[in-house]
């Protein structure tokens, strides 16, 4: 049967399921540039708008995995587990994680990415250590993995190139914000990376892409289902972002609060989701009777940290680039922090030049922010509030502008939510 691109988008556009031969074929097609551009937004538009079946969803996932390699990691001696998160303001977990999971035992094969928006990337982060370097061939990947445990790296362009192409289409035509499309495109990921199990930590709130508790778990459960129908031991946590985790926004502050973390200090928060996390992903590994908290007391978690770091051209002793302007904000009046809007601090960073607009965009180490103070804690007026850093005074007003409003004092107490919000096993 002879298939035609126009077919499959006029399918879709009437709220018609796909069969696995569209399926197969459109992505197949699109991958190799027979199916064009265009038509495969149009595509992208119609699933927005009509979504997919589970079986549908399933498919597609399974296409853009087929779309490149699928790595095999049966050569390395210890469980495998990953991570992902949906991606949140302040979120470093993956940096002090990983090591601390290897440290117990796993391998954690981390293929990450650089920040697009408000949000960090991973990759960006761990670039502001002197002499790291993110890209790895498939070979020093497996090296790493079988001898440190934990390797952060860029994902090779072989994983899931449907994917890749698809990304970047629905990031200009307004069609990211699809579960089914974001569940097949973070699993087909993950799935092809190799890994024997997953935990999730899908964020919630106003510095997320999910906004809605509902629309959270429903991503979640997608994409454990997904998992599950390859293979892969797949949890899920909902956690909360309407504020920043932990008390630094940006790339080397990031890193430097999670190495306070791993040397045993750290904000509360980011400490209590770092073991969540880990308690999950060894659960998820099997490797049961081991606790994280043990390992982070007694600098094993630290001492694979600065192994990771090495492997990769870093070095972990070297000071982390600081900026050359700061600007704190201060309190206006005596009362408690009520609220911090993750989102506007997210957008206060990026401007600040910690992110970027485009992906060819540089961005800078040193930029982001600072907060002095969390939700919960007493203010009087005058006291530091946080602060702004940046390499360029001329990007002071914008990152002022963004964060303005950002944190609420209240004459009260508020209650603060808990972090871990829901759990999908
Ligand atoms: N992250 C991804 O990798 N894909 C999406 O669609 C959204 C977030």
């Amino acid at each position: 049967m002879t298939i035609a691109a126009v077919d499959v988008i006029r399918a879709k556009r009437d709220g018609r399921a796909l069969t696995d031969e569209q399926i197969d074929w459109v992505l197949a097609g699109y991958t190799r540039g027979e199916v064009a551009e265009e038509q495969m937004a149009a595509l992208a538009m119609a699933i927005l708008l009509n979504g997919m079946t589970p079986d549908e969803i399933s498919r597609w996932t399974a296409a853009m995995i087929a779309s490149g390699e699928r790595l095999d990691l049966s050569t390395v001696p210890r469980p495998t587990v990953d991570k992902h998160s949906t991606g949140g303001v302040g979120d470093k977990i993956t940096l002090p994680l990983t090591p601390l999971v290897a440290a117990c035992g796993a391998a954690v094969p981390q293929l990450s990415g650089r920040g697009l928006g408000h949000t960090g990337g991973t990759l960006d982060k761990l670039e502001s250590i002197p002499g790291w370097r993110a890209t790895l061939t498939t070979d020093e990947f497996l090296a790493q993995l079988a001898a440190v445990g934990a390797v952060i790296c860029a994902a090779g362009e072989g994983l899931a190139p449907a994917d890749r192409k698809l990304y970047a289409l629905r990031d200009v035509t307004g069609t990211v914000e699809s579960i089914p499309l974001i569940a097949s495109s973070i699993m087909s990921k993950k799935i092809a990376e190799g890994t024997g199990a997953l935990v999730l930590d899908v964020k919630v709130g106003s510095g997320a892409f999910m906004r809605s508790r509902s629309d959270a778990r429903a991503l979640a459960e997608t994409m454990v289902a997904l998992g599950r129908a390859h293979g892969v031991t797949t949890f899920a946590l909902l956690t909360g972002m309407d504020t920043p985790l932990g008390r630094a926004v940006g790339n080397a502050v990031e890193v430097a609060e999670s190495v306070e973390v791993l040397a045993g200090g750290g904000p509360p928060d980011v400490v209590e989701l770092t073991l969540t996390l880990a308690r999950e992903m060894l659960d998820a590994a099997g490797l049961t009777g081991v606790d994280p908290a043990d390992a982070l007391r007694d600098g094993r978690a630290m001492d694979t940290w600065r192994a990771m770091v090495r492997a990769q051209g870093g070095d972990p002793s070297a000071p982390l680039p600081t900026a050359r302007e700061t600007e704190v904000v201060r309190a206006d009046r005596d009362g408690y922090v009520t609220a911090i809007d993750a989102y506007r601090i997210g957008v206060a960073a990026w401007r600040l030049g910690a992110g970027r607009a485009r992906k060819e965009d540089p961005v800078s180490a040193a930029a982001g922010v600072v907060l002095h103070r969390n939700p919960g804690d007493p203010v009087r007026a005058g006291d530091p509030l946080y602060e702004l850093r940046a390499d360029d005074v001329d990007r002071l007003p914008a990152g002022t502008a963004a964060a303005g409003g950002a944190v609420t004092i209240g004459a009260e107490p508020p209650s603060v939510p808990p972090l871990v919000l829901d759990r999908i096993a």
